[in-house]
């Protein structure tokens, strides 16, 4: 391993009194923190790990109360404080319903999560989001059989089509960017694309289609699959991939981020282990080059990484994010966490908190976090990030007060 050697910004003293007292649950030290480390009446300090400290609730007799840490030695794997995240937002979600893991979608599960359609109001919920809670970006997932109305093929059904468009125009008119994931899993109905299932062609005619109606508009992010997994060949993955981006590039958006996903649900904690980030580190621009070709990673904080638990076990620290960014500082990429939550409850603050400070102090490598999910969802949905609306007056889930919202 590398070793490195820190330097606390000259700021840092300004910060910290500037910002005032750390809120319960938000970070009160570690290594390249340099924001308050004192905790609100009624939370004490508590060191984590070399990089963590954590107001928690409690009086100083009952928690460890230092809010500094030893001076270690950094690893390769060191924060650069490299400045705020660039994206920090929230998931859509409505018009993927009725998708499986097995890609099986259909066009009549789909709900889009707007008023007009007897839906949530997606728009409002996006609107309280940026302006109340500082949130710039939404995921907006879609089955793959809506846009084409159950067709496998890659044009557009006009209808289907101009019901998403709509939640994008409303994504867009808030003033920030958003995402189009296609949610189908690298399938249709059950067979894999480029492996058996649909080919590079047509996944191509789909994307190039999808990119001609937004190659001019620079809020867009061209999220190419989400969580393909049990794929047998990801070299043959890589070029499904490779596929969409030369088609996105060429149907003229030539600059937007595009989000590529690895195999094992894009896992971050198994994107180096299972390959992914080696097979999709070959994809390029249609220049040779790499710019905003950005890897689409997935964590979830349950004994499982399912997102389906109301209570969370880890922060991700040691297992996905911290050797995920010394790769990636290493190979000069950088990585997009499209997908993260847990139950509002008091250990999935903790854990959350934890990931999004260490995601934040890595922000070199990280450009954000994507936070699943409001939208349609029933408010009673276990990872529910939907906000309530009692008379034009939002309100937010313990989650998203606690961990998720900038601000
Ligand atoms: C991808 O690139 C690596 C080198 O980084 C190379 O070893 C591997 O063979 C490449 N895979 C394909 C399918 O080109
Ligand atoms: C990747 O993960 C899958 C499970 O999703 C597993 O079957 C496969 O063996 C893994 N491949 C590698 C190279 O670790
Ligand atoms: C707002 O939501 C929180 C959970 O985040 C809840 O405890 C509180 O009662 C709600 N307040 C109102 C006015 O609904």
């Amino acid at each position: 391993m590398m070793k490195g050697v820190y330097a606390i910004p000259l700021f840092s003293l300004w910060f910290t009194l500037a910002r005032g007292q750390a809120q319960e649950w938000q970070q009160c030290g570690g290594i390249g923190f340099t924001g308050s480390t004192t905790c609100v009446s009624g939370s004490v300090c508590s060191v984590i790990n070399d990089y963590y400290s954590q107001c928690v609730p409690g009086t100083a007799s009952s928690a460890s109360a230092s809010a500094t840490s030893s001076a270690p030695t950094p690893s390769g794997s060191a924060p650069a404080s490299a400045g705020p995240l660039r994206f920090a937002g929230v998931n859509i979600a409505g018009f993927d319903f009725g998708c499986n893991t097995d890609g099986s979608c259909t066009a009549s599960g789909a709900w889009p999560p707007l008023l007009q359609y007897y839906g949530h109001d997606g728009a409002g919920q996006m609107q309280h989001f940026v302006n109340d809670d500082g949130f710039n970006v939404f995921r907006l997932p879609v089955g793959w059989q809506f846009l084409t109305n159950d067709v496998l093929t890659g044009t557009l059904d006009e209808d289907n089509f101009q019901e998403y468009d709509t939640l994008v125009q409303t994504c867009l008119a808030t003033g920030a960017s958003c995402i189009i994931d296609v949610h189908n899993y690298a399938r249709w109905n059950g067979e894999i694309i480029g492996q058996g299932g649909p080919s590079n062609d047509i996944f191509a005619s789909l994307w190039s289609n999808i990119a001609s109606k937004y190659a001019d508009n620079d809020q867009i992010i061209f999220g190419v699959m989400n969580e393909p997994h049990d794929i047998p060949d990801i070299n043959l993955w890589a070029g499904s991939v490779q596929a969409a981006v030369t088609a996105i590039r060429q149907a003229g958006a030539t600059t937007q981020l595009i989000l590529l996903p690895g195999n094992d649900y894009t896992s971050a904690e198994t994107f180096i282990s299972n390959g992914s980030a080696a097979a999709l580190g070959n994809v390029t621009n249609p220049d040779g080059g790499f710019t905003n070709l950005i890897f689409d990673v997935h964590k979830y904080l349950d004994s499982d990484n399912s997102g389906t638990h109301d209570d969370c076990v880890t922060n991700n620290i040691d297992d996905a994010f911290g050797p995920l960014a010394t790769y990636l500082r290493a190979n000069g990429r950088q990585a997009f966490n499209t997908e993260t939550g847990g139950g509002n409850t008091d250990s999935c603050a903790t854990y959350l908190c934890q990931q999004i400070a260490f995601v934040q102090q890595n922000s070199d490598v990280f450009l954000g976090y994507v936070g699943w999910a409001a939208g349609n969802f029933d408010p009673s949905y276990v990872l529910s990030e939907v906000p309530t609306d009692t008379n034009g007056v939002w309100n937010d889930t313990s989650l998203v007060t606690a961990c998720l919202a900038p601000k």
